[in-house]
């Protein structure tokens, strides 16, 4: 590490399509965030750069299921996404977008560098086109029957059904989603990366030379390498993207995972005049902080793309994540199964460090991991509250309470408690190798020590029972204990920024250099230091419950959707239906049947007469919330005694697959008596 100047850290830029949840942050933005401030502290040159990627196509099918523009999909998310990383505290130096001038203008010459050197094959192949949208159709744009599992609704380059994934010729039944018509085959020219001719040069190259690597990250690298590479198409025919800025390229655009990584380049370039320090001089290291699913992007294919460009430097590291799951679940947006970032901001207000910590503590670094919400109350009752905070408030407190806030001179003692005094370097040190080694669940832990050491010294030397007694000796006890204070405000930064920020304002401490870390007069005798502050506070059930029954809720929904319809029933004659004497009426009463906890007594106006039915809807319906609701009865089904009550016809209910009921109404409203049919 000593032999580089400076650090040039990217976070893999999330798609703006959907806001960022709990596994964005946990497996990218929270380890990069941590890294970035450790190196800001100890006084590197380090840029930390991200933002959105705005192409592809999966952004255009959402603007046109919602009849908007691409540009207003992106527009959204972008500034959401912004936002949230902001209020977490993600110290980004520039957060931009794929959208921008810049971008479009870095990456097109990027293209075009590769394109003149003759680092492109070219080729032509058969591709689907639709003669109505008169434009050719990316795999995404094509559904039809899986050609392995038959079910309908198979994308082009994969069926979400049985997972395979699928070439869009593969279809049986394929059909445009744009137009909805029968795609034909034409030839189509597109420009490859031949991945195959850069094998040799990224065996050596990372198999030999970065043995350090994550063994994640290392073993799918290999993978990848020993399936041998291909060629792969780096444009697209699309009309949402960089323009593809060569001859022939009209109508086509550069594939996202082309342009998305130039990213990083176009935003330093963005934010500085210096940029290609950054990226061009040896001496300077490139990290890219990114999750499991983008290895191949960064560790094989951007590289190459470098490479055959010629003068950027290419990764020094790629500390890849595995994902993080909820509540046992793999997170999804589709099915709505995460925790919104957004939205914890608001049910959780000013409790950034709390999911920052939980997160970093079961970070998925070598394998996924299950965030839940239960952990995440634990965390906070019994390691933020009892342990940090409970320990930096018994310093600040008793400080005020013995010496008016004054830092005590070390007593005229013998030298005491050398043991606790030698553990605080000590643990500075493991906190410091295990952020070098991105190791930073380890690292979080080392640093929750540094409190516990606190917590365990007042606890074993009882400064409050030696006050009256032995002041001189309590003296030194108090020093000590806010020298580890001290040390913990600035420990904690990288971690818990907002949290260190509020102990270094409580201790009246400036100064915030990773190289005092560890020194046992952080703070002089006689400093005077502010009052107590609250940094943490007790989580209780009734919160935690509210995000489990959101999350049930979310479940049932889901499942009830996967359900698959009954089977039709066997065939009746239009006589057998018009046998059924279905009107339309108003309930008038409702209430609940004594003794039983499915059925309500019912008064319904029918048109024809006002009459009671019994129905087993208590447990979906309250009895005064359904009075002058319109519903439909069927009216001649011979009159049956339900609990001692004439029950005289019987109300039409729909039922999905998991038994939820609802009436079957007119959409607005209509003369009681009207017949149904
Ligand atoms: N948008 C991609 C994803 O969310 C990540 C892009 S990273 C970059 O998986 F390299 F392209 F920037
Ligand atoms: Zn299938």
């Amino acid at each position: 590490m000593s032999n580089f100047k400076r650090t040039l850290v990217t976070t893999a830029l999330p798609y703006a399509n959907g806001p960022v949840h709990v596994g964005h942050l946990a497996g990218v933005y929270v380890p990069a965030d941590i890294y970035v401030r450790y190196l800001r502290m100890k006084g590197e040159d380090v840029l930390h750069i991200g933002g959105s990627d705005e192409h592809g196509v999966p952004i255009t099918l959402k603007a046109r299921k919602e009849g908007v523009t691409p540009q207003d999909i992106v527009d959204k998310y972008h500034n959401l996404i912004k936002d949230s990383f902001e209020k977490f505290g993600i110290s980004f130096d520039i957060y931009s977008r794929t959208t921008s001038e810049m971008h479009h203008k870095t990456a097109s010459e990027f293209f075009k560098k590769l394109y003149d050197k003759g680092a492109f094959m070219e080729k032509e192949t058969d591709q689907y086109y639709d003669e109505e949208a008169r434009q050719f159709l990316a795999d995404r744009y094509i559904t039809g029957t899986c050609p392995h599992c038959n079910s309908t609704g198979a994308y082009g380059d994969q069926c979400e059904s049985c997972g395979t994934s699928l070439n869009a010729t593969d279809l049986v039944n394929p059909k445009s989603m744009i137009s909805g018509s029968i795609p034909v085959m034409r030839k189509t020219k597109h420009w490859y990366l031949p991945l195959d001719q850069h094998q040799k040069f990224l065996e050596k190259w990372i198999l030999e030379e970065h043995k350090e690597w994550k063994p994640n990250v290392y073993g799918q690298c290999k993978s990848w390498l020993d399936l041998g590479l291909q060629p792969r198409a780096v444009s697209r025919d699309l009309d949402w993207g960089v323009p593809v800025p060569v001859e022939g390229g009209e109508g086509k655009v550069l594939y996202v995972w082309f342009d998305a990584p130039i990213g990083y380049i176009s935003a330093t370039r963005e934010l500085t005049p210096d940029w290609e320090k950054y990226w061009k001089d040896p001496e300077t290291r490139l990290i890219h902080f990114i999750g499991k699913d983008n290895i191949v992007f960064h560790c094989i294919v951007f590289p190459s793309m470098l490479k055959s460009e010629g003068s950027f430097n290419l990764p020094d590291n790629v500390p890849a994540n595995e994902f993080l799951n909820l509540e046992g679940d793999k997170i999804s947006t589709s099915r709505n199964w995460a925790v919104w970032l957004h939205e914890y901001l608001v049910d959780f207000k000013d409790k950034q460090d709390v999911l920052r910590y939980v997160l970093t503590a079961n970070a998925p670094e070598t394998k996924d991991n299950d965030f839940t919400w239960r952990d995440f109350q634990a965390r906070n009752n019994n390691e933020l509250v009892a342990i940090l905070g409970n320990f930096v408030n018994r310093a600040v407190v008793l400080t005020h309470k013995y010496y008016d806030g004054q830092v005590p001179l070390i007593g005229e003692t013998e030298p005491f408690d050398v043991e606790t005094l030698e553990e605080i370097p000590a643990l500075v040190n493991r906190i410091e190798k295990s952020l070098d080694a991105f190791k930073f669940r380890e690292a979080v832990r080392e640093a929750m020590n540094l409190a516990r050491l606190g917590n365990k010294y007042l606890a074993d030397t009882e400064p409050w029972k030696l006050q009256k007694t032995n002041p001189e000796r309590v003296k030194t006890i108090m020093n000590i204990a806010l020298q580890i204070t001290a040390n913990l405000a600035l420990v904690m930064e990288p971690f818990l920024p907002f949290t260190a920020r509020k102990m270094r304002d409580m201790l009246d401490m400036e100064d915030l250099s990773w190289d005092r870390c560890g020194k046992t007069e952080l703070l002089k005798p006689a400093h005077k230091i502010n009052e107590a502050k609250l940094l943490f506070d007790k989580i209780e059930d009734a919160q935690i419950q509210e995000q489990l029954d959101r999350l049930a809720k979310t479940k049932n929904s889901n499942e009830a959707e996967n359900k698959e319809a009954a089977p039709a029933k066997a065939d009746i004659s239009f006589d057998d239906f018009t046998k059924m004497d279905i009107r339309v009426g108003t309930i008038l009463e409702a209430e609940k049947v004594a003794k039983t906890k499915k059925l309500l007594k019912i008064k319904v106006d029918t048109g024809i007469d006002k009459r009671t039915v019994v129905s087993g809807i208590a447990e979906f319906f309250e009895p005064e919330d359904i009075i002058g609701r319109q519903v439909s009865i069927l009216v001649n089904l011979a009159v049956r005694k339900i609990k001692g009550i004439e029950s005289q016809g019987m109300i039409l209910m729909a039922e999905d697959a998991d038994g939820r009921l609802d009436f079957v109404a007119p959409g607005t409203r209509i003369k009681p008596g009207s017949e149904v049919r």
